[in-house]
């Protein structure tokens, strides 16, 4: 058996201020489905993996178990939780691939969740700061737009102003999210909106606005995963050509903060093992929890130097109808950003891409995928390289 993992099948729940009261419902919204649409028996899942931050905004910390309240033959099957900041679903998604490589297993539900919607703001602020380092990081201000605005902040002092830029990247996500029967926020509100401060786009975090921000949203997303044998017989199948993840240092004094350092790291040793260039990529789905994050993605994946991040959005090449589009989806910023859920949602939109099956997101004939998601400020970086099957 070779060591090659697909993707067999996948849900998507919307993405934004929901009906479903909890986690629980949540679930219930992409277990089953997601079991139906690899076209297994739900007996057939050998573990379960599970992504959520939590981190106060659910009461019902301990959701491993959770997918056998909406699939009661999941009962008895190993699952377990996993966490890391807003990378939590890439977490559990990479935890699901050590498994059934260990052996363990040949078939893991990956589910990722979050319920955020209904806390006062405040709260939502203070839940997201714990991904921050509370111990040199208490009096940053604004929930983690204040991380951001802060990294922001020291990449405007040393490149100069990327206001321009990061109000094209907001636009091109908002514009892409139209299409996107998931997404939370589906309206084209165009680059002088993002661009300048109102009422509607007032500053957040210096030199942060809220468009630059993604929005507090509730969700969940389900993948398969399976081994090649079993993959084969299956009419869903998207390979894992590579993956790799990078960890750094989580106090933000302790890294170089005008660069995303762990994920230039994990994007270069997964193209690596991929054995391609960024360019060969037909399309990525990355982290861009704020506009000044996928800005210093694309310096990172390897697209512009150090710097000159503002070139990419510039050139059109990470348009939808760029050479590389970027967040075709809409990203986190149009799409949502319920924290446990994004790294599950990343990889089933890009697993959707690479079969055919993107609806009016559909680009034309992707072969190769890229995926990355991000913990905290640049602290948990996962890079997965998908291949059509
Ligand atoms: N982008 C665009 N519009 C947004 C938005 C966002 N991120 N957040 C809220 N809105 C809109 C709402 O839809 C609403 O529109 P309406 O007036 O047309 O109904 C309006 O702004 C006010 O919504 P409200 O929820 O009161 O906004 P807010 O000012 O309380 O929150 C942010 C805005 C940016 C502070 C909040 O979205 C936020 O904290 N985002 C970051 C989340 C985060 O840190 N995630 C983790 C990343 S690592």
């Amino acid at each position: 058996m070779s060591d090659d993992i697909y993707i067999v099948g996948w849900a998507h729940s919307p993405f934004g201020k929901l009906d479903a009261a909890d986690l629980e419902d949540l679930t219930g919204l992409v277990a089953r489905p997601a079991i139906e649409s690899a076209g297994i028996a739900p007996d057939d899942v050998d573990g379960i993996f599970f992504g959520l931050f939590n981190s106060g905004f659910s009461r019902q910390d301990f959701p491993s178990s959770l997918p056998m309240e909406s699939v009661a033959e999941l009962r008895y099957k190993p699952a377990v939780r996993c966490e890391n900041a807003c990378a939590s679903g890439s977490a559990a998604v990479y935890s699901a691939i050590d498994f059934i490589r260990a052996g363990r297993g040949r078939i893991a539900l990956v589910v990722g969740a979050e319920k955020m919607t209904g806390l006062p703001g405040q709260q939502v602020g203070d839940n997201l700061l714990g991904a921050s380092h509370r111990r040199s990081e208490s009096d940053i201000v604004g929930g983690f737009a204040g991380v951001f605005g802060r990294i922001a902040q020291s990449y405007f002092d040393l490149y100069g102003d990327q206001s321009d830029a990061l109000a094209m990247i907001a636009a091109k996500n908002h514009l892409n999210g139209v299409d996107n029967i998931y997404a939370q926020m589906r309206r084209d509100v165009g680059y002088d909106f993002c661009r300048e401060v109102s009422d509607k786009n007032p500053m957040v975090a210096p030199p942060l606005k809220r468009m630059d921000c993604s929005p507090v949203s509730d969700g969940a997303a389900a993948i398969v995963l399976a081994d090649s044998d079993t993959a084969k017989a299956l009419a869903r199948r998207v390979r894992f050509r590579a993956t790799a993840q990078v960890n750094d240092l989580l106090p933000l004094m302790h890294r170089d903060s005008t660069m995303l350092g762990g994920a230039a790291r994990a994007w270069s040793a997964a193209l690596q093992s991929a054995g391609i260039g960024v360019r060969e990529l037909s399309f990525a789905e990355v982290h861009d929890c704020f506009t000044i994050a996928e800005l210093m993605t694309y310096e990172a994946m390897g697209l512009a130097p150090l710097g000159q991040g503002a070139s990419v959005i510039k050139n059109g090449l990470v348009a939808a109808d760029g050479a590389l589009p970027v967040n075709r989806s809409g990203g986190l910023k149009s799409k949502g950003h319920p924290i446990g859920a994004t790294g599950v949602s990343m990889h089933a939109l890009a697993a959707m891409q690479l079969s055919g099956e993107a609806g009016d997101l559909q680009l034309p004939g992707p072969s190769l995928g890229g995926v990355f998601n991000m913990g905290g400020s640049g602290v948990a970086n996962y890079v997965s390289i998908l291949e059509a099957a």
